[in-house]
């Protein structure tokens, strides 16, 4: 069986520097990261291992420790009730995502009517939905236009996408609001990791017989990349921890491509790839005892 990696899987620039930061951080003294640093179990242990606590409240870190603001970034006020309690901050923040706070903030306070394309549950979209003073309209991937709720079909809109969403998505929602609403402006907030993670997987996918993406089960891009994907129509697994994959899954294919999310460090896709190895040789010793066994 022949093992493709596709190019760019694995750690985007937005979570190396997280955790890059974090470590440093930890390097000084105790520190503090205000949820999640990334969606994956493996890094994240790995993080406690290095002395990163992780806590779901900012009142949870004693006066003047050092917190870390994740990639996905933060509410505005978040960052005013850290200093406030005279907290040091490290803002890890995503360059990516930085810039689509910025740009929401700009659009809410030019008048624009906003709408965000994303999760709304997820961190980023919370975060950056307070940068529009949660002015902004979410509307998910799936979501119907004509149920948008609070849309003002006389006035023009502004669309902007979460970072690790699917170009094609945005441009299809864009086409559809086109229809309903005077003018749509689209800007293309989607990361640039992303997109190339989704492409190169896309084209990778169309020459194997099977994709196995590597992720974080609550990883958002891991999902849309196994989505990217199954939209080629070859047969993909997900699976967050090699443990996950077993022969059956490998049964008569020969080759495989595999992909990782923005979260997925590198020893995580290395122990998938020797669990599909190893799994392989077993499958091919078996055929060999029963062809014995014939014979
Ligand atoms: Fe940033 Fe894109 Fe990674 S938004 S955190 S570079 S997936």
């Amino acid at each position: 069986m022949k093992v493709i990696v596709a190019e760019h899987a694995g750690f985007c620039g937005g979570v190396k520097k997280a955790v890059k930061q974090a470590l440093d951080a930890s390097r000084q003294g105790r520190v503090y990261a205000l949820g999640p640093l990334a969606h994956n179990d493996s890094l994240l242990d790995k993080l406690r291992e290095e002395g990163v606590i992780f806590v779901d409240d900012l009142a949870e870190v004693p006066h003047g420790a050092t917190v870390v603001i994740r990639s996905h970034g933060e509410r505005p006020e978040v960052f005013r009730q850290a200093e406030e309690r005279g907290l040091q901050i490290v803002d890890a923040t995503c360059t990516f995502v930085g810039k689509l706070q910025t740009l929401v903030a700009r659009l809410i306070e030019e008048g624009k009517q906003v709408i965000v394309l994303g999760d709304p549950t997820h961190p980023e979209i919370k975060g950056v939905l307070g940068w529009g003073r949660d002015q902004p309209i979410v509307l998910t991937a799936d979501g119907s236009i004509s149920e948008l709720e609070g849309l003002n079909r006389e006035k023009p809109v502004a669309l902007v996408a979460q970072t690790t969403q699917r170009q094609s998505i945005l441009a299809e929602i864009g086409e559809k609001l086109k229809a309903i609403v005077p003018v749509v402006e689209i800007y293309n907030t989607i990361c640039q990791a992303t997109a190339l993670r989704q492409e190169a997987a896309r084209n990778l996918a169309y020459d194997v017989d099977l994709m196995v993406v590597v992720g974080g089960k609550n990883s958002a891009n891991t999902r849309k990349l196994a989505d990217v994907c199954r939209s080629t129509g070859v047969r993909t697994i997900a699976v967050s921890e090699a443990h996950e994959l077993d022969a059956e899954q490998l049964k008569e294919v020969r080759t495989v491509g595999v992909t990782a999310g923005a979260s997925t460090p590198d020893w995580t896709i290395k122990e998938v790839i020797g669990k599909m190895e190893n799994e392989k040789n077993t499958e091919l010793q078996e055929e060999q005892t029963a062809t014995e066994e014939v014979s």
